[in-house]
């Protein structure tokens, strides 16, 4: 078996946006099914980080909008929403949603969330959805995120939990290691899907960074799609870390590799669909 060379922060970021550049219309092409899966929570992350009418709302990591517009119809047209992310593929769909959405309130900047361009205290609330543990150092991130709100101002964060609460994920790693002849990896390691799920790790990040009041709530967000076909879809068509674990194969192992995820992830098929079980953390802290 290989030992994989970690690459450093730099390449990492690099690595990510290259991704994220190359996943941006799938990403966006899926929007109906993401907004589905994380619709109470999305609406319990506006909720907890104060985002209310008249507010200017900071969104870290925003991909193609999706969080940007409820938030933006929330502020309504006194507020203001600044939608940021490393890839401007994905955040020229976010532009595109919001002006064919009509809501004027909202800007876009392409930006590492690990140095935002953006004044001190000048935030009333920050979000991040899904983004915060793509970060090769998080604390970072949330640091740029306390920096950026007024006094007060809140922030709410949603990443996956731990790896038995997200099987599909853990499912998804261990196949594609396999099949790639690569050890298992620690669902731990900085920059992975699931590197923020371990207990009351991001509760500390959150002190660190300055926060107070850090509370963090659990939450079942099921992904229901008609098959595990339809899940794989949306795997293959977002930048997940499968394709790049995956990479070094030829089309026909990377085949049978998808194909062996595919029948794993049966599993979770019922009489009425497929459910993919998925548990979030939503963290919240005021500056
Ligand atoms: C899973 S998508 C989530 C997008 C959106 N928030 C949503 O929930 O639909 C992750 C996003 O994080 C962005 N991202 C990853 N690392 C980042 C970083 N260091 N700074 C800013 N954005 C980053 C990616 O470009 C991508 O758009």
């Amino acid at each position: 078996m290989e030992t994989p060379v970690l690459p450093t922060p730099t390449e990492f970021k690099a690595a990510t946006r290259n991704q994220w550049e190359m996943a941006a219309s799938g990403w966006n092409d899926h929007t109906p099914q993401i907004r589905a899966w994380l619709r109470t929570a999305t609406d319990a992350m506006l909720e907890m980080a104060g985002v209310k009418p008249g507010t200017r709302v900071l969104d870290v990591a925003a991909g193609a909008g999706d969080q940007t517009l409820d938030a933006a119809a929330r502020v309504g047209p006194a507020g203001h929403v600044l939608a940021t992310d490393l890839s401007p593929a994905i955040l020229a769909f976010a532009r595109a949603n919001a002006e064919a959405a009509g809501h004027a309130n909202v800007e876009t900047r392409v930006a590492d969330g690990e140095e935002l361009p953006v004044e001190d205290a000048t935030f009333d609330a920050a979000i991040c959805r899904l983004g915060l543990m793509f970060f090769p150092d998080p604390s970072r991130g949330l640091r740029e995120m306390h920096r950026a709100l007024k006094p007060g101002g809140g922030v709410c964060t949603v990443v996956f939990s731990r790896p038995e609460a997200n099987p599909c994920v853990a499912i998804l790693m261990q196949t594609a290691l396999r099949h790639a002849g690569l050890p298992p990896a620690d669902p731990f390691r900085p920059g992975g899907l699931l590197s923020l799920g371990k207990p009351g790790a991001i509760d500390a990040l959150f002190r660190a960074a300055g926060f107070r009041d850090v509370a963090t709530t659990k939450m079942d967000a099921p992904f229901r799609l008609p098959s595990a076909r339809h899940y794989l879809d949306f795997v293959r068509s977002s930048a997940s870390p499968i394709q790049q674990i995956l990479g070094k194969l030829d089309a026909a192992a990377r085949e049978e590799a998808w194909r062996d995820m595919e029948a794993r992830l049966k599993v979770f098929e019922t009489a009425s669909g497929w459910e993919g079980p998925n548990e979030l953390l939503l963290t919240a802290g005021r500056r």
